[in-house]
């Protein structure tokens, strides 16, 4: 099990989740709102997360076509992250995300 924290306005949320699976997959798990419209096939970006920045160099960084993607969305940050991309294995017990804010 993997220890993941969602940020959402000033409250901090913890949740467990069984290693390898995804930020959309605990999204779904957990009742957080994301879309995630393609189920992880990287053709819809409404998976959008924001890593937070202790953690974004130690996850694997985004391959070309996530790249890609991230680049589309209006509210772009330097901490962005399509979260069907993100697995949670024991090397990210203590992450910590959230959701980008409306545009
Ligand atoms: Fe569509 Fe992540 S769910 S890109």
């Amino acid at each position: 099990m993997v220890k993941v924290l969602y940020s959402e306005k000033n409250t901090i949320k913890t949740f467990k989740i069984e290693s390898n699976k995804t930020i959309l997959d605990l999204s779904r798990i957990a009742n957080i709102e994301i879309e995630g419209s393609c189920n992880g096939s990287m053709a819809c970006s409404t998976c959008h997360v924001i890593i937070h920045k202790d953690w974004i160099a130690k996850i694997p960084a985004p391959c070309i076509d996530e790249k890609e993607m991230l680049s589309l969305l209006p509210n772009y940050s330097e901490n962005s992250r399509l979260g069907c991309q993100i697995v949670l294995t024991e090397q990210l017990e203590g992450l910590q995300f959230s959701l980008p804010k409306d545009i």
